[in-house]
Order: C-alpha cells, then structure tokens, then sequence
C-alpha cells in the first residue's frame, strides 16, 4: 500500500526527502554497507539534487558507500541539455566527493540504443544484491509525467510489456527519441520507491492515477506493484485536487 505524504512547500518536500533519503542510506549502510539508489531525471528533482550537495546536507552523506544509479536516460551525448546525467552530475554529483567507480551512468551509444540498454542491464545485474535474480535498488527514485508515465515507461510504448530485462531501449512517439529506461521488473523489486511530484501542473494526473476509474489501459504509474515500501512526496499544489476528494469522502462519512 503507497504512503502519502503531502508537505505544504516543495522546499518543505525536498528538506524532507533529503532527510528520509539520509536516514534510509544509513540504515542500508548499517545493514549490507551500501547503499544502492537510481535517481530521477526531468525537472522536479533538480532542486532535491542541489539539497543534498549543499552545505546542510553533503557533510552527513558518507558518499564512500553510496552507488549512484539512473532511473532513465535520453539517447543524447552525457553534455547535451537534455541528458539526465548532465542535469544530476551539475546539480549534485560533481560538488559531492563521491568516488567516480560509484557513479553508475547509462552510457549512450546513440547508434546502438539496444546495445546502450543491454550494457546497463548488464551493469545492474553485475553491480546490484539480486533477490530471486532480480537486481534489486535499496532507493528508486521516480517523477510522474502529465500522462502518466514514470521514468521512461510512457503509455502505448513497448517497453511497458517487457517483464524479463530489467533495462530496455524505448521510442518515444511524443518526442520523436529514444530513451533508455529501468523496466518493471526492477522497480518493483527496489526497496523502497520515492514518488516525487510538485506543482500544480501534476495536481490533475496525481488525482487521476489516485482516484479516477483506471481506464482500459492504466496509466504506466499504476501499473507499478511495488514490493518494497512506496511512498508519494507531494506538494499542496500537486496535491490539490486529489485533497479535495478526500475532504469531500471525509464530510460525506
Ligand atoms: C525523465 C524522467 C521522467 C520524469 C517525468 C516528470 O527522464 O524525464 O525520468 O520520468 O520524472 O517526465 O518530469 P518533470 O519532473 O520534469 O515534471
């Protein structure tokens, strides 16, 4: 069952997520002495990123011991605008003293995108404790896009259907590209997820996913089935009109 929590300022949420994220790590290192976690690309997690580098926060992050994976990527060169390792590496890794070997990019071979996956998927498996042959994250960090997608599984795509490689190459009609993204398989095998979504531009797609009917085709966000803890970060502006549905079941009780 997915916990929700909703903070009143996305700077609340993000204090909050670097805290969470801290006190997981430590009790991974605790327990197995790593701490394995795949981060989230695209625009909501950048000022997250810059948190954790920051002065209140890099100090306490024993960066020795934590592996830094990717959720999904662009099949883009790793400096172009648009790659998630460009965004993460400028946001936090490159002010953070973690060592290079700890830093999991999915390399892109733009000419051999499937290649590019194969690779990745090899690197999880090689890198990652399994459970039941399955690599398995102790963090997934993930985003929600206004159709319903997470990492790079967009609706109507193939990638939804692959349930034996945990990492494939998907084309993405809507931007006319190709991603490299983790497939089912491995999210839902992670530990724990962090769902992260703010502003008020996600407040129809998370009352949607939450709350509507699933049409015919869920939505690739409900089609996850974690196996570990799944947690929604929320702020009051995504939350909104998902908060309305539960004060309006709450009066009607
Ligand atoms: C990516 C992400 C993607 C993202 C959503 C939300 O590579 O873009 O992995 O799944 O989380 O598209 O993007 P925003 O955070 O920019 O709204």
């Amino acid at each position: 069952m997915a916990k929700v929590n909703v903070y009143k300022t996305v700077e609340l949420l993000n204090q909050t997520v670097a805290e969470d994220i801290l006190s997981l790590c430590q009790a991974c290192i605790e327990k197995h002495g790593t701490f394995h976690i795949a981060l989230a690309g695209g625009g909501t997690p950048k000022k997250l990123y810059q948190l954790i580098a920051s002065d209140a926060f890099c100090g306490k992050y024993p960066w020795e011991k934590i592996h830094v994976y990717f959720g999904d990527e662009r099949c883009v060169p790793a400096d172009h605008e648009d790659s998630n390792y460009r965004m993460v590496n400028e946001a936090l890794l490159a002010k953070t003293p973690i060592p290079v070997e700890n830093i999991h990019p999915i390399h892109i071979d733009v000419d051999d995108v499937t290649a590019s996956a194969d690779r990745y998927n090899d690197e999880l498996i090689a890198s990652l404790p399994s459970d039941q042959e399955t690599p398995k994250f102790d963090l997934v960090l993930l985003g929600i896009g206004d159709d319903g997608h997470t990492a790079s599984l967009f609706p109507g795509t193939t990638i939804l259907q692959q349930m034996k490689k945990f990492v494939d190459a998907v084309y993405v009609e809507k931007f006319n590209s190709w991603r490299i993204s983790i497939t089912y398989p491995v999210i839902n095998a992670a530990a724990n997820i962090y769902l992260l979504a703010t502003g008020e531009g996600k407040a129809r797609i998370v009352k949607t996913v939450m709350f509507d009917e699933p049409p015919a085709e869920p939505y690739p966000i409900q089609r996850i089935q974690a196996q570990g803890n799944l947690y929604w970060y929320l702020d009051e502006a995504a939350a909104a009109q998902a908060a309305e549905i539960v004060l309006s079941q709450a009066r009607s009780d």
